[in-house]
């Protein structure tokens, strides 16, 4: 990505702190990065980290420098600003536009894209007053991430924990790259992902595992649930993934519990978004105790007897088709192929659309350094109704975001 003009920022909150990692991932991506702290942010976090990070000094007001006019300069200039994290007081001065620091001065005179990354406590998040100001900022086109939920600033846990750094800078990255704000245009929308690999037990420490590495279908769920979806995500086996920001996780292991998490969700969800790489055979019998080699070298190796799994996509489908999932609107599957003498990748997937009678299939072509566990991604969108078409190539999360769109034309075009 061409490098960018990037302002951050930060509020004061305990969770400024996690800031600096936020301009130290943006800085090593390239871009050129400006702090702009309020007063309390500096209680927490010292100018000088921020001036050494980010490679330019740091102000908090807008009476320095005056011959450069700061306080309209780096709003108008910015290709984005974002507000990590953004306390109450902060997203309230924000509505009420504000201009008594350099940053609300900023926010104020901003033309591109503004995303807030909130942080406070619980109570605060839930006031009236909050959620009446996110809304308001939200209409007004900025985005406003979901907070993580977890341990806050005391012993107490629950929503209002800043994202962890990587998550809110790869959703900046996204805002870069699609050119426009994410619309939060999924309120009320019911959704199920799986995302990773599945992982057939052999015996204790054996299984029969895929190279999925969750990236796509996480990428899927936190695009979804910033665009205000309520998603569940059945995770199986991941690269050590984050979980996403206000989303709720199930972890599964085999093929079996992914079908029986995906059966128990899937009745309260509007769109299923099956991106886990499910394995299609388990062993027939898990064996109790590890299987050991035998001590004569000539001895054969042992026979592993496979039984196919069920197809959870396919069963969902005909579950819908069967009126018992009366609140479904679009089910989508994942398709990885590689091509081969019977024909290409897309000759396949049309195939498989066929075959599994989804309403949307996004295909990759799998290969060499491509699809898996990788970030970098492109492909197709097929749909049911025979349009095609291509997925550029881009970051896992920016093609998470274009297939988000089309389930959002979809779902708005009747057709869900
Ligand atoms: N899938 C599923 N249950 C399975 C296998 C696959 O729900 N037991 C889903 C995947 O999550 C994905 C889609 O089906 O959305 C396609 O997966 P893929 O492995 O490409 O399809 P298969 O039916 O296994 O076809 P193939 O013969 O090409 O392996």
């Amino acid at each position: 990505m061409e490098p960018k003009r990037i302002i951050v920022g930060v509020a004061g909150g305990i969770a400024a702190y996690k800031a600096a990692t936020v301009v130290r991932q943006l800085t090593e991506a390239g871009h050129s990065v400006r702090v702009v702290p309020t007063e309390s942010a500096l209680r927490f976090v010292g100018a000088a980290t921020f001036e050494a990070l980010s490679g330019n000094p740091v102000h908090t007001g807008v009476w320095d420098d005056v011959h450069e006019v700061p306080h309209v300069r780096f709003g108008q200039e910015a290709d984005l600003v974002v507000v990590a994290p953004a306390t109450a007081d902060l997203l309230a001065r924000a509505v009420a536009g504000r201009a008594d620091d350099l940053l609300t001065a900023t926010l104020l005179t901003a033309r591109c894209p503004v995303m807030f990354a909130p942080a406070m406590h619980t109570e605060m998040w839930f006031h009236p007053a909050t959620v009446e100001n996110v809304a308001t900022l939200r209409r007004r086109g900025a985005v406003v991430l979901e907070p993580a939920s977890g341990r806050l600033t005391g012993a107490d846990t629950g929503a209002g924990r800043l994202p962890e750094a990587e998550e809110i800078t790869t959703l900046a990255q996204l805002l870069l790259a699609r050119g426009d704000a994410l619309p939060y245009d999924l309120g009320g929308v019911k959704v199920l992902v799986s995302a990773g690999g599945t992982r057939e037990p052999i015996d204790p420490v054996r299984f029969i595992g895929n190279r999925s590495s969750g990236k796509q279908g996480y990428a899927m769920a936190r695009v979804l649930a910033q665009r205000g979806a309520d998603v569940t995500l059945i995770a199986g086996h991941t690269a050590g993934l984050i979980d996403p920001a206000g989303v709720h996780v199930v972890h599964i292991g085999s093929a079996a519990q992914l079908k029986d998490a995906v059966s128990k969700h899937a009745p309260d969800a509007h769109v299923l978004v099956m991106a886990a790489a499910v394995a299609d055979f388990r062993p027939t019998q898990v064996q109790t105790s590890k299987i050991k080699k035998s001590a004569d070298p000539d001895a054969a190796a042992p026979t592993i007897e496979l039984t196919r799994t069920e197809d959870v996509l396919a069963g969902a489908v005909r579950a819908r088709a069967d009126g018992q999932l009366p609140n479904m609107r679009a089910i989508v599957g994942f398709a990885a192929e590689t091509g081969d003498a019977n024909g290409d990748v897309l000759h396949h997937a049309r195939a498989k659309l066929q075959r599994k009678g989804c309403d949307l299939l996004v295909v990759n072509a799998v290969g060499e350094n491509r699809a898996f566990e990788v970030d970098n991604n492109d492909g197709w969108l097929l749909a049911a109704d025979g349009a095609e078409s291509a997925l550029e190539h881009g970051s896992k999360t920016l093609m998470a975001s274009r297939i988000v769109d089309a389930i959002v034309a979809f779902l708005q075009s009747g057709s869900g």
